[in-house]
């Protein structure tokens, strides 16, 4: 039976098997999907297993988008610019590429809320491994400035230099900023793609009770559905999104890669997810 992976460390929490396994299930495709911690030392071998076939294909997650890279055969010109990889495939020649369905999922997600990032000032908090494939969609939806903000700077400031030197040199529509953490700067929208809420039971130390109307706050995260930042944005009476649709249509493009199938997103993938 053919088998795909999602390999990242840690990968309890991934729900990335339950959704593509639902998905081949509706789409009778004979394989199974699993998830596997690896430490970076059995990457390689993780890639033998995908030349070999024993693996069709993959998705990677923290920490290893950026460090799966090397042991590639060819990367898309979306995975170039943000140097992150999160699906994996064999092509007909029997190269394997790297893609970056991460930048789609943002973009598709945004596009669900019917919100226009065009113009919009973006206050975008870490600076993680998803962190450039945002970069990269908010500058293809035009964001007027995007504002970097991480507990440790020194990342924040090595990715606006990153994405004005390298990921958006060809096309930038976004002037990148970044900001001491705690800082709040003016802003319309607001991300957290930090990981504070996922790991323990910590809130993020930043105040927002300063920021005026009409704002948008967009959380990375999907579980818990409500983050203590998503449940404040709500509370001072703000238009709120979580990560869940960003998660689904990620999947959704990685699974179309592998078996040529657009698979289908409705109310019941949705809840699945819950
Ligand atoms: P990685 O950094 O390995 O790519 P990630 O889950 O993608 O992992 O990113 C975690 C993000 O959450 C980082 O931006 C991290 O900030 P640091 O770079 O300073 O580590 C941020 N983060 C984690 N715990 C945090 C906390 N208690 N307060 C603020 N930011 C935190």
């Amino acid at each position: 039976m053919n088998k795909f992976l999602v390999i990242g460390n840690p990968i309890d929490h991934s729900l990335s098997p339950k959704l593509h396994n639902y998905w081949m299930e509706k789409n009778n495709i004979n394989a199974i999907y699993e998830k596997e911690k690896l430490d970076s030392k059995n990457l390689q071998n993780f890639i033998s297993n995908i030349r070999n076939k024993n693996i069709r294909g993959a998705n990677v997650t923290v920490p290893f988008k950026k460090e799966v890279i090397p042991y590639l055969d060819k990367l898309t010109p979306d995975a170039e610019a943000t140097q992150s990889v999160n699906t994996i495939l064999l092509d007909n020649e029997d190269k394997i590429i790297g893609h970056n369905t991460d930048i789609g999922g943002f973009e598709n997600a945004i596009r669900f809320t019917k919100y226009d990032f065009k113009k919009k000032k973006v206050f975008l908090l870490g600076a993680g491994g998803v962190v450039p494939s945002i970069i990269f969609a908010l500058n293809k939806m035009r964001a007027f400035s995007i504002t970097l903000s991480n507990r440790t700077k020194k990342k924040a400031e090595d990715l606006q230099k990153f994405s004005n030197e390298k990921m958006l040199k060809k096309n930038k529509q976004s002037e990148i900023g970044v900001v001491n953490w705690g800082v709040i700067p003016e802003f319309d929208i607001v991300i957290n793609a930090t990981s504070v809420e996922l790991n323990n039971n910590q809130k993020l130390d930043l105040d927002f009770s300063n920021i005026g109307k009409n704002k948008f706050f967009y959380d990375v995260i999907y579980n818990p559905k409500e983050t203590k930042f998503l449940k404040t944005g709500k509370d001072l009476g703000n238009q709120t999104e979580n990560g869940k649709k960003m998660f689904i249509y990620q999947a959704a493009e990685a699974f179309k890669l592998w078996h040529n199938i657009q698979p289908e997103i409705n109310e019941e993938v949705i809840e699945l997810l819950d």
